[in-house]
């Protein structure tokens, strides 16, 4: 069992919260607050792998921490430090540089997705209908083209299985023109600018999704933000439409499963460990492209 698995078991055993464990992040409820810790855990076609990608969950961290300080916008975060409580149970830090507290929201039940290129369900979406999500868009687009202009995208949150894209009438329907509309035009801000600072360091953001949740009355930014696992992430220098692109995240993984023999149904198979290692570098690439900065490991268990 690795050092971080250890003391996941312990906060379990010994901390008097309700948890709750989403694909990739184990949350503590605290009261008024949450414990987020992001674990090693990585998902593909909606399904967890079994061996997680070391120190994956600190470098998403460490990057919506750099977002959410740079994008000066009303966010989650409260702090990294964590409680004396929790630290007690970990001795050797491995929870460090993962966890933070947050503002408990109460999560929109849309995701908010926005799409600067053609790639993925909207490559697909395209391919059949000539439009993306019921927007409609120039003819002979080729995939991974530059959409004319960012499109918002959202999504449902499914509970279980796959999120289903929506047309912003069913979010304007559901959660009312005002909130809808303010949700489309935070979410295209955070992008475009997103964008336009990742793309001066060298990656494009081709697409990403946001959370956001009610807090004291108004919306704020939650969960991660443009991080590889929540957006595509394309070297700038590289980038040519017509076909997929090179990138700093999950399609490395994705695509080695795509040629594995898993059939997407069922548990999938143990990852080798140079796809682990390849998958690991693209993640940490892109962090170090964008905050100028490398991870720190506390206490570095790889030496
Ligand atoms: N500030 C917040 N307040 C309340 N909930 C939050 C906050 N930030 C993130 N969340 C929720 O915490 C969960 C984070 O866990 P994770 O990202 O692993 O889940 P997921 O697998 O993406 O989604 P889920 O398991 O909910 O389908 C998400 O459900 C997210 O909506
Ligand atoms: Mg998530």
């Amino acid at each position: 069992m690795s050092e971080l698995s250890n003391t996941q078991a312990l906060l379990q055993t010994n901390l008097p919260f309700p948890k709750r464990q989403g694909k990739v992040r184990d949350v503590y409820d605290l009261g008024d607050r949450l414990l987020m810790i992001s674990t090693d855990r990585i998902s593909a076609f909606d399904w967890v792998m079994p061996n997680g990608i070391p120190d994956k969950g600190r470098i998403l961290t460490q990057l919506s921490l750099f977002w959410f300080n740079i994008l000066g916008i009303d966010h989650h975060v409260l702090t990294d430090e964590l409680p004396p409580e929790v630290a007690a149970l970990d001795p050797n830090q491995t929870l460090v540089g993962r966890s933070i507290i947050t503002k408990k929201a109460k999560v929109v039940p849309f995701e908010c997705v926005i799409r600067g290129y053609l790639e993925g369900s909207g490559w697909r979406d395209y391919q059949n209908t000539g439009s993306v999500c019921g927007i409609p868009l120039p003819a002979n687009l080729q995939q991974c083209a530059a959409l004319p202009e960012p499109l918002f995208t959202p999504a449902t949150k499914a509970e279980t299985g796959h999120d289903e894209n929506v047309s912003f009438e069913v979010m304007r329907q559901s959660l009312g023109n005002d909130v809808a509309t303010e949700l489309k035009e935070r979410s295209l801000d955070v992008y475009r600018r997103g964008n336009a600072f990742a793309k001066e360091r060298g990656i494009l953001v081709a697409d990403t999704k946001l959370e956001w949740g009610w807090f004291e009355n108004r919306l704020i930014l939650i969960d991660e933000v443009l991080t590889p696992d929540s957006s595509r992430f394309w070297p700038a220098n590289q980038w040519k439409p017509g076909g997929p692109q090179a990138s700093f995240d999950k399609q490395f993984l994705r695509e080695f499963l795509d040629r594995s023999s898993w059939d997407k149904n069922s548990p999938p198979p143990e990852l080798p460990s140079d796809i682990v290692e390849q998958t690991r570098m693209r993640y940490l690439e892109a962090l170090e492209q964008i905050t100028g900065k490398s991870l720190v490991i506390p206490n570095n268990p790889r030496g």
